[in-house]
């Protein structure tokens, strides 16, 4: 198993530009919501299951999760979100180990936006990095990015964890209150942490694996 870094952060925060910036480094990205959408498209490894404990309403004509749907029969049901969730964090689950462990480079990082909030990937994850900057520049710049009015960002604000519980679970703090040069001079002192974190471990599991084969 690779030394997997979990990278989280609130909407808008930063996460893909911090990925990005690893990824030209030549760390290998693992992003955890292309996966749920790569589950839940036509013929995705989630389709059946959903549709067997859903029904046909939830999936499109051509295959896929009818998203607005599912969210609607979530909102009316409690218990759905809960369904929905034992199929899914399962496959997600299986397939970022499948590809962390493939990873090429020395360590890699998993993007969990959600990570405070839901936890159940936290097992394979040895060190969490939080994007953090102010949230009136997550609100900024969402509403340039999304052409979304204010209220609509502070809404989704509203259901993610605050900036403190977030705090209280990071290991490593990227800041990015500033422009995309400090972003990255941060991102590159964090790289060798992780390689020198990533090393160190694989030379402990050398010298164990030595002192085994001697005892
Ligand atoms: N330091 C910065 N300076 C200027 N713009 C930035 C900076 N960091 C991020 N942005 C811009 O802000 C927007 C949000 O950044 P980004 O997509 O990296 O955040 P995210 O955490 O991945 O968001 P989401 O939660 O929606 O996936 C993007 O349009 C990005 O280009
Ligand atoms: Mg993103």
């Amino acid at each position: 198993m690779s030394f997997v870094v979990g990278l989280t952060g609130g909407i808008g925060s930063g996460k893909s530009s911090v990925a990005d910036l690893f990824s030209a480094l030549g760390v290998s990205i693992v992003d955890t919501d292309a996966i749920a959408h790569e589950l839940t498209r036509p013929g995705g490894g989630a389709m059946r299951a959903i549709r067997d404990e859903f029904g046909g309403s939830v999936v499109d004509a051509d295959g896929r999760l009818n998203r607005p749907v599912m969210r609607r029969i979530a909102f009316a049901d409690a218990s759905a979100k809960n369904r929905l969730e034992a199929i899914l964090h399962p496959l997600i689950l299986a397939e970022s180990e499948k590809r962390c462990v493939s990873a090429a480079s020395p360590y890699a990082i998993l993007v969990v936006p959600l990570l405070v909030e839901t936890g159940f990937l936290r097992r394979m994850i040895r060190r969490i990095l939080l994007v953090d900057c102010e949230e009136s520049l997550q609100e900024s710049r969402v509403m340039s990015r999304n052409g979304l009015f204010l209220d609509e960002v502070r809404a989704i604000m509203a259901t993610q964890a605050s900036r403190p519980d977030r705090e209280a679970v990071a290991d490593d703090v990227v800041l990015n209150n500033g422009n995309i040069e400090t972003l990255s001079r941060q991102v590159a002192e964090l790289h060798r942490k992780y390689l020198d974190l990533a090393h160190g471990e694989s030379d402990g599991r050398v010298a164990e694996g030595m002192r085994r084969a001697l005892f």
